[in-house]
This record gives structure tokens, C-alpha cells and sequence, in this order.
């Protein structure tokens, strides 16, 4: 095993709707990135549908691989390790990517890595930053989860709160398609809420127990779906009969407050914490707003707080994150074996 000089990690993702793969050298210097969306695949059916997003990974798991190699221009035997997303996300997703790994692991004899798909958001934040300074906390907001963490390292981020219902990212999909707009919801939201006044309508910020960090976006959703439906829910949808300027009023008024809730809960965390850094990642943390919003959050803190956001292309679901932080537990020798399976859960 290649212990000095450059170290080159595959990593593999497929735990979503993503199948991906890339080839990180020394944790930040990406050789390749290859990511082939199935965003066509699901689109009709507003969400991803498991047994789709699998078929559609067996397909390209082998092709998206290859170029990633092919795109970093090193041979197989310059490939240091094989990281993998193990967990949390759809198990007949995940496993095609295991498989994958674990095959490549064992035709290369070369180490096998198991990666937190989270873990890996967070690590999409810190691996352009030589030293993240401490404390620090971590805010993962995707399709899926809304998490804060306390950030000591890339290997042992620790859950302070999470969301007890609905992901944010599953709120804006949620909400896209009360607005008729197209999948996935998030960047239409955002695109249509420059028009809209976040002010117009004033929907609930649900912030749970007083010193709470764990979050909740289905009543929010809800309320959005009154708004358009009328408050008996017998009627028809009036969207179909609303202006643009009301859609754009609507989404504008949303995503007024989800930030509201993002910013008021880091800005908690930092405070218990003592936080002097905040990593922000997760396909949620693409929305500028959203970015913004923690920017201005983060500065006016006393004293101010550094926050570091994953680059755009890696806030959504990507292998240069699984690969970088696969990098981290290859230096600390923390290794998988053959018998890793897909957790569905983290
Ligand atoms: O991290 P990710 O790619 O997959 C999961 O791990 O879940 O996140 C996907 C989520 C989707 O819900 C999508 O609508 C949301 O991220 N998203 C956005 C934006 N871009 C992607 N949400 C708001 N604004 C965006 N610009
Ligand atoms: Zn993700």
C-alpha cells in the first residue's frame, strides 16, 4: 500500500438519483468528476422512485466509473483505495454502488472505504480549507435530511439536531409540485422567488422547543398547500388560476421561511457551541439566498463566525465529497471489508 507521496482515492455515490464516481488526489485536488443525473428518469413521477433510480445505476455505474478514471488519465494501479457511500439513502441504490466498490476492491487489491453520505456533505465544505478552525459546527441540509453537527474533525462530526419530519430539500420539492412547477423543486423555487416578495404571505416558521436544534418542514409545507387549496381542502387547487406574480409571492413567501428557520438555528447552534466556523453543504446549500442569508447570519454574530460553503457543483449529491473525505480515513487507517452492505440509515 502507497503510503507517501500523492494519494489518490476513487470515490462512488449512488445513494440517491446520482450515480457518480471521481478521483480526489491528497483529499482536495480533483482529478475527475463524473456524475450522471437521473433528474429525466424521475421528473414524471414528481420524486424518485427506488426500483428506477436502481435500474438506472446498474446501467451507468460501470460507464460513469470508467470515464472518471479515464477523465483523471492515471492507470488503475495509481488508485490508492476505494471509497464508497454506504449509508444513509436508498438501499437498492446504495447497493449498487457497494457492489461496485467492493469488486473494484477486490480485483485491485487495494483497500475498501465506507462513507457517511452526510459526512461526505460536510466534507464538501471543508476540503478547500487547509484547517478548519474549532469549534466548529456543520449544517447538511439536502433532499433528505436537515442536520446540525458538532465538528471536531472530518471523521467524527457528532448530530446535534435533526429534522423530525420532512428534509428541507423535500419541502421544496413538495412545494414545486403544489405550484406546478418542474422536478427537482429547489432551483425552481429559487428561480421564481427573485420575482415573488418574501414578505407577501406570512407562513409559519415552526422552531420546536425553546433551545431545540432539531428542525420541522411538513407543517410549513402544509401551510403552503392551504394557502393554494383553501383551508377546507375541499376545493380545487387555485394554482392553475393564480398570476405569476402570486406563484412567484408564494415560493418567495416559502423560501422566506425556510431561511428564517435555517438562520435562526445556526445561529443557536453557534451560540451552545461557541462555534467560530460553520460548514454548510447539502443540494439545498446550491440556493443563494439561502447562502446569503447564512453569510449575513454568520458576520453579525459577536465575534463573527466563518462560513465555509461547499462549492455549487458539490452541493448536490457528487463522489468528490465521498473521495475527499474517503481520503481522511485512509490516512487514519479506518478500512471496510469485503462484507460491507447498505445501511438505509446512518
Ligand atoms: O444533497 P442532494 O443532491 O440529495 C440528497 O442527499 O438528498 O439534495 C437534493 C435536494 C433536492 O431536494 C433539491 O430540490 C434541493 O436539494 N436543491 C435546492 C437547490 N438545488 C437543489 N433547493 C433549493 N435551492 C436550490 N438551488
Ligand atoms: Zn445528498
Amino acid at each position: 500500500m502507497q503510503t507517501q507521496g500523492t494519494i489518490n482515492i476513487l470515490g462512488i455515490e449512488t445513494s440517491c438519483d446520482e450515480t457518480a464516481a471521481a478521483i480526489v488526489a491528497d483529499g482536495s485536488v480533483v482529478k475527475s468528476s463524473v456524475v450522471a443525473s437521473q433528474t429525466k428518469l424521475h421528473e414524471k413521477y414528481g420524486g424518485v422512485v427506488p426500483e428506477v433510480a436502481s435500474r438506472a445505476h446498474i446501467e451507468k455505474i460501470y460507464p460513469v466509473i470508467k470515464e472518471a478514471i479515464e477523465q483523471a488519465g492515471i492507470s488503475n494501479e495509481k488508485i490508492d483505495a476505494v471509497a464508497v457511500a454506504n449509508r444513509p439513502g436508498l438501499a437498492i441504490a446504495l447497493i449498487v454502488g457497494v457492489t461496485a466498490a467492493k469488486t473494484l476492491s477486490f480485483a485491485w487489491q487495494k483497500p475498501l472505504i465506507s462513507i457517511d453520505h452526510l459526512h461526505a456533505h460536510i466534507q464538501a465544505a471543508a476540503m478547500n480549507t487547509e484547517k478548519v478552525e474549532l469549534p466548529a459546527i456543520a449544517l447538511i441540509v439536502s433532499g433528505g435530511h436537515t442536520s446540525i453537527y458538532d465538528y471536531r474533525s472530518p471523521l467524527e462530526p457528532k448530530i446535534l439536531g435533526r429534522t423530525i419530519d420532512d428534509a428541507a430539500g423535500e419541502a421544496f420539492d413538495k412545494v414545486a409540485t403544489i405550484l406546478h412547477l418542474p422536478y427537482p423543486g429547489g432551483p425552481e423555487i429559487e428561480k421564481i422567488a427573485r420575482q415573488g416578495n418574501p414578505k407577501a404571505i406570512r407562513f409559519p416558521r415552526t422552531l420546536l422547543d425553546k433551545g431545540s436544534l432539531d428542525f420541522s418542514f411538513s407543517g410549513l409545507k402544509t401551510a403552503v398547500l392551504y394557502y393554494c387549496r383553501g383551508h377546507d381542502m375541499k376545493s380545487k387547487s387555485k394554482v392553475g388560476e393564480m398570476s405569476a406574480e402570486q406563484i412567484a409571492d408564494i415560493a418567495a413567501s416559502f423560501q422566506a421561511a425556510v431561511i428564517d428557520v435555517l438562520v435562526k438555528k445556526t445561529k443557536l447552534a453557534i451560540e451552545k457551541t461557541g462555534a467560530k466556523t460553520v460548514l454548510f453543504g447539502g443540494g439545498v446549500a446550491a440556493n443563494g439566498a439561502i447562502r446569503s442569508a447564512l453569510q449575513s447570519a454568520c458576520d453579525s454574530m459577536k465575534p463573527a463566525c466563518k462560513l465555509l460553503v461547499a462549492e455549487k457543483r458539490y452541493c448536490t449529491d457528487n463522489a468528490v465529497m465521498v473521495a475527499s473525505l474517503g481520503y481522511h480515513k485512509f490516512k487514519a487507517g479506518l478500512f471496510a471489508d469485503l462484507l460491507l452492505e447498505p445501511k438505509a440509515s446512518s
